[in-house]
């Protein structure tokens, strides 16, 4: 053999001399909390790419170290890409814990435990003022508000992050290795503080399998629907996409409707809405919105908003229901920038006669035809004391590939205030009759630039009255 052909023969050896056996993938990462709605538990999630069992050790800060274990659950998930990837997703419910107080954890089993984290049980009581970070649409490229966000969360500055759709672009991306960098990314949030989360429409694709599978919300709809409780809030999270990916089911649409409306009636029997006036919905796509893009927001006929007559039956928008309820703020994403709207309903800023409100209760529509005209801020000096209706917050420039969007020049009279800087917003459900709101500029270095406090004296249906 010559020189030449010892060296082909070398060659063609090299792959099997190089690759060797693969790595073992026992070690937890992507490791994340949410609240199961329980007073005094916590769920942490975490994932391995290898089998494992699943533990977490904890104790209260300062006592023993991780005198307490926990056993969860892993389930295989195997993503819908070409390579069909594999990774178990470990749940573990912490019970038992005593409200406000901070613990220690880490997770995983005998083959490899994380780092260790930190957190604080949530505060049971309904006097509690719970601090939020709330946003939408935070990718794996371009996250801007990701370091601050991350800075903040460890200095203690929030109870609770919402992250209102729109996860990594997109999670399913690279055999869903996007969505596990993106998991690796938030951990630094997420695993000190619950993230609570509603899907987005960047969560579709193989019908929301990586969402669906990765988080760990309250109930039992694998995280598309749910709600729970803070402080003197109730707060509901949905899908506004079950209006859109009609292909995955339209049966989801009506199943989530249906349990909307029971869920609003429960929270209105006066001695729960009693002790949680505040009702807060969030949702990614939202009804009014005034950007350029011709996005469902910026049409009349908003899907989620007046809902769709193209479907056998036709499907219920959400816009009645939730003023039917007396929903109070409702927190949207989807346009990557954030516009605050003033007291709205109807597309108004006012009802005039003509507009008579339709009611799913009998009795009280003649009641609703009989005023003249009414302006939906609470006054012309304070819109936000007293509303009139709901209050729409839109929050989805927390950063991402996709950049920014544009606004319309023109923007109709319901929009109060309006940016296109990067940024989130923070909300502190203070007590029963007070609601502050701020939003955080990134490309402003962490400046305020808009902030309302919503007072309301009642809360419900009658308040609008
Ligand atoms: C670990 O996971 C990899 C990737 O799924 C798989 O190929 C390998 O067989 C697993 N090893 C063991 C020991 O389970
Ligand atoms: C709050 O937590 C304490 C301690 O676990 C418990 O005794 C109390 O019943 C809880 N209150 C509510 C309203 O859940
Ligand atoms: C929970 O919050 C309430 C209201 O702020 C406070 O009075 C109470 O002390 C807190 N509970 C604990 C255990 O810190
Ligand atoms: C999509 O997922 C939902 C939630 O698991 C399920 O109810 C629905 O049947 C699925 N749709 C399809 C077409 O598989
Ligand atoms: C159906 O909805 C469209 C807008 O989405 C509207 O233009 C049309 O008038 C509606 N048709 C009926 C019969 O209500
Ligand atoms: C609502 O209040 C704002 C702020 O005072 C004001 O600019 C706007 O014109 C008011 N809208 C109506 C319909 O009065
Ligand atoms: C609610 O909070 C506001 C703002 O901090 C405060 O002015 C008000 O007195 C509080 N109300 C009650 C009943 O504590
Ligand atoms: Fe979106």
């Amino acid at each position: 053999m010559g020189p030449a052909h010892a060296a082909c023969a070398l060659l063609s050896l090299a792959p099997l001399l190089v690759l060797g056996v693969p790595p073992i993938w026992t070690q937890p990462e992507q490791v994340h909390l949410s609240y199961p709605g329980e007073s005094g538990s916590m769920v942490v999630t975490w994932t391995t790419f290898n089998k494992t069992e699943s533990y977490v050790e904890y104790s209260l800060m300062g006592g023993r170290l991780f005198e307490m274990t926990a056993k969860g659950e892993a389930s295989l998930f195997v993503d819908s890409g070409k390579e069909k990837r594999k990774m178990f997703i470990h749940r573990v419910i912490l019970t038992g814990l005593k409200p406000a107080a901070t613990y220690v954890y880490h997770c995983g089993s005998a083959e490899g435990w994380s780092d260790i984290f930190f957190f604080t049980a949530l505060n049971n009581s309904t006097s509690f003022s719970p601090r939020f970070a709330l946003y939408g649409d935070l990718g794996n490229e371009n996250p801007q508000s990701l370091a601050r966000l991350q800075k903040e969360t460890q200095q203690g500055m929030y109870d609770v992050i919402l992250h209102i759709g729109d996860f990594a672009y997109d999670m399913h991306e690279d055999n869903a290795r996007i969505g596990d960098e993106f998991m690796r990314q938030i951990q630094s949030i997420a695993a000190y503080v619950p993230y609570m989360t509603c899907p987005g429409n960047h969560e579709a694709t193989y019908n929301f399998s990586n969402y669906r599978n990765r988080f760990s919300m309250p109930g039992n709809t694998e995280s598309l629907w749910y709600s729970w409780n803070l402080g003197s809030a109730h707060i509901i999270s949905l899908s506004t996409e079950v209006y859109f990916y009609l292909e995955f089911g339209l049966e989801l649409l009506f199943k989530q409707y249906e349990w909307l409306m029971k869920d609003l009636e429960e929270a209105n029997k006066p001695e729960n809405r009693a002790v949680r006036p505040w009702i807060i919905t969030m949702g990614h796509r939202p009804m009014y919105c005034s950007d350029d893009d011709q996005d469902d927001c910026t049409t009349f006929d908003s899907y989620v908003r007046r809902g769709r007559n193209d479907t056998k039956p036709s499907a219920p928008g959400l816009e009645d229901l939730f003023y039917l309820y007396g929903v109070d703020v409702e927190l949207w994403a989807h346009e990557h920038t954030y516009e605050r709207l003033w007291p709205v309903y109807g597309d108004k800023v006012s009802s005039s006669p003509h507009s008579c409100i339709y009611s799913l209760c009998s009795g009280s529509v003649t009641e609703m035809c009989v005023f003249l005209f009414k302006v939906f801020n609470g006054s012309k000096e304070q819109p936000y004391l007293n509303p009139k209706a709901p209050v729409h917050i839109i929050t989805g420039s927390a950063g991402c590939r996709e950049r920014t969007d544009r606004f319309n020049p023109n923007p109709k009279e319901w929009s109060a205030f309006r940016s296109t800087d990067y940024g989130y917003t923070r909300m502190q459900v203070v007590n029963a009759t007070h609601l502050y709101l701020e939003q955080v500029s990134d490309d402003q270095y962490g400046k305020v630039i808009d902030s309302i406090w919503v007072v309301k004296e009642k809360h419900g249906y009658s308040s609008w009255f």
